[in-house]
C-alpha cells in the first residue's frame, strides 16, 4: 500500500494525466496559438543543441513526457538519430504517433519510473514536462538513471524573465490573457490555470541549475529563451 506520500504523488500523477488527456486534441493547436509559434523555435534549439553533443548518427536519444512528440519529431529531423519518445498520457501519445508515422517510437511509461534500462541513451530531454512531476528530483534522478556514463540531459522549461521590463508584460499574459484564451479555446477550466501556477512554484533558472548538480549532473548550464520566458538546461552524467 503507498504510503502518505506515495498516494500524495499517485493524485497528482492521474489529476495531471486526466487533464493532458481532456486537452490532448487542442493541445498543439494552443501551444502555437499562445506562444505565436515561438514554442517551434524553442523545439528547433532544443535539437540543435542536442546535435552538438552526438558524435554518432547511431545515437540513441530519449524524449520524456514526449506529449503529442513536436520535440521528439524535431530531434529525430535535426540529429538524425534513433528517437524514442515516452509518455503516460495515451491520448497525448496517441496524436504523437499519429504524426510521425512509425519514425518514431512512442513507449507508454512513467517519467518516475522509466520502462527502460540503466545506461541506455546518450542524451535524454524533457521538454515541458519536469514541472508536471509530483517530484523534481526524483525525475533529475531517473533521467540520470537512463544516461549512459557521459550522457546528457536537455531540461526544457518556462523560467524567470531576466528583464525587469519585459516581466510585468509577461506575467499579465500569462496569468491573465492566456488562462482566458487557454480556458475557451480548449474548453477545460483548470488546464491552462495550472500552466502559470505551476510555472510559478516551479525552480527559476540558478534553482534548477542546483538541482541538477544535485542530481549529480556536471557541466551544468543554461541560456535563456526569449528573454527568460523559457529556459534551456543541459548536463552531463559523469563517465
Ligand atoms: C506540457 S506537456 C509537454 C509535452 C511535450 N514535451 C511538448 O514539448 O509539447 C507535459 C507532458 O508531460 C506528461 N507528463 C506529466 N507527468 C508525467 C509523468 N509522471 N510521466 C510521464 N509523462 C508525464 C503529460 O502527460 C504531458 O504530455
Amino acid at each position: 500500500m503507498p504510503d502518505e506520500n506515495g498516494s500524495a504523488a499517485n493524485e497528482h500523477a492521474g489529476r495531471v494525466r486526466e487533464m493532458f488527456a481532456s486537452i490532448a486534441s487542442r493541445y498543439d493547436l494552443l501551444n502555437h496559438l499562445l506562444s505565436g509559434n515561438v514554442d517551434k523555435r524553442w523545439r528547433r534549439l532544443v535539437a540543435t543543441r542536442v546535435r552538438e553533443k552526438l558524435s554518432s548518427r547511431s545515437a540513441r536519444v530519449l524524449d520524456v513526457a514526449c506529449g503529442t512528440g513536436d520535440l521528439s519529431l524535431t530531434l529525430f529531423e535535426i540529429t538524425g538519430a534513433g528517437v524514442v519518445g515516452t509518455d503516460f498520457c495515451r491520448p497525448m501519445l496517441d496524436i504523437a504517433a499519429g504524426k510521425t508515422s512509425g519514425r518514431i517510437r512512442f513507449i507508454e511509461g512513467d517519467a518516475l519510473d522509466l520502462p527502460f534500462r540503466d545506461g541506455t541513451f546518450d542524451v535524454a530531454t524533457i521538454a515541458f514536462g519536469l514541472r508536471n512531476l509530483s517530484n523534481v528530483e526524483s525525475g533529475l534522478a531517473e533521467l540520470s538513471r537512463v544516461l549512459k556514463p557521459g550522457g546528457w540531459v536537455a531540461v526544457l522549461e518556462f523560467s524567470r524573465p531576466a528583464n525587469a521590463l519585459l516581466r510585468p508584460v509577461f506575467n499579465l499574459y500569462f496569468r491573465k490573457v492566456l488562462p482566458w484564451i487557454g480556458r475557451v479555446v480548449s474548453g477545460s477550466r483548470n488546464a491552462y490555470s495550472y500552466l502559470p501556477a505551476s510555472v510559478q512554484k516551479f525552480p527559476d533558472q540558478s534553482q534548477l541549475s542546483l538541482l541538477m548538480e544535485r542530481a549529480g549532473f556536471v557541466q551544468v548550464g543554461y541560456e535563456n529563451l526569449t528573454g527568460g520566458i523559457a529556459a534551456l538546461h543541459m548536463g552531463r552524467r559523469p563517465d
